[in-house]
């Protein structure tokens, strides 16, 4: 059967393109998006790609997924510095997790240096733009080859 990531997108990221293109580049959500998918369709994965700004909906997608994917690609956006319950809902459906952030966190302001969700990722990935997302992608892929 075909492996299902789940792409989470947190507030704000449906403005890719337009938002802050110094730090977060011309890429949009769609072009992102399609890449991504493209990637995980030719290794043998789908993806399943999804944007929010709204807590509770991000949440509830977590949820969902022990039920209906085999592992997480999560950019929580600013809900990254502020959400233990985004944290703890990943801890509760024990699916492997890689956080990705566009941006290079560690070279902007401090409070975005601290992540609720890195204690519970296998893995972060940031400040390379939409190739993060790709590379969660190939990651994700490498590590449900290597549960099977
Ligand atoms: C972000 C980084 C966050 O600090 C910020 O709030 C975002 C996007 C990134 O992808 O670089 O909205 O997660």
């Amino acid at each position: 059967m075909t492996s299902t990531i789940l792409v989470l997108n947190g507030p704000n990221l449906n403005l890719l393109g337009e938002r802050e293109p110094h730090i977060y580049g011309r890429e949009t959500l769609a072009q992102i998006q399609a890449r991504v998918e493209a990637r995980a369709k030719d290794l043998g994965l789908a993806a399943d790609f999804r944007q929010s700004n709204d807590e509770s909906e991000l949440i509830n997608w977590i949820q969902v997924a022990r039920g209906t994917a085999d592992g997480i690609v999560l950019n929580a956006a600013a809900f990254t510095h502020s959400s233990v319950a985004i944290a703890d809902a990943v801890e509760a459906v024990s699916l492997p997790m890689i956080e990705v952030h566009l941006s290079n966190i560690f070279r902007r302001e401090a409070f975005r240096h601290h992540s609720h969700l890195s204690r519970v990722a296998v893995g972060v990935i940031a400040g390379l733009g939409g190739d993060g997302y790709v590379l969660a992608i190939e990651a994700m892929a490498s590590l449900l080859a290597k549960k099977d």
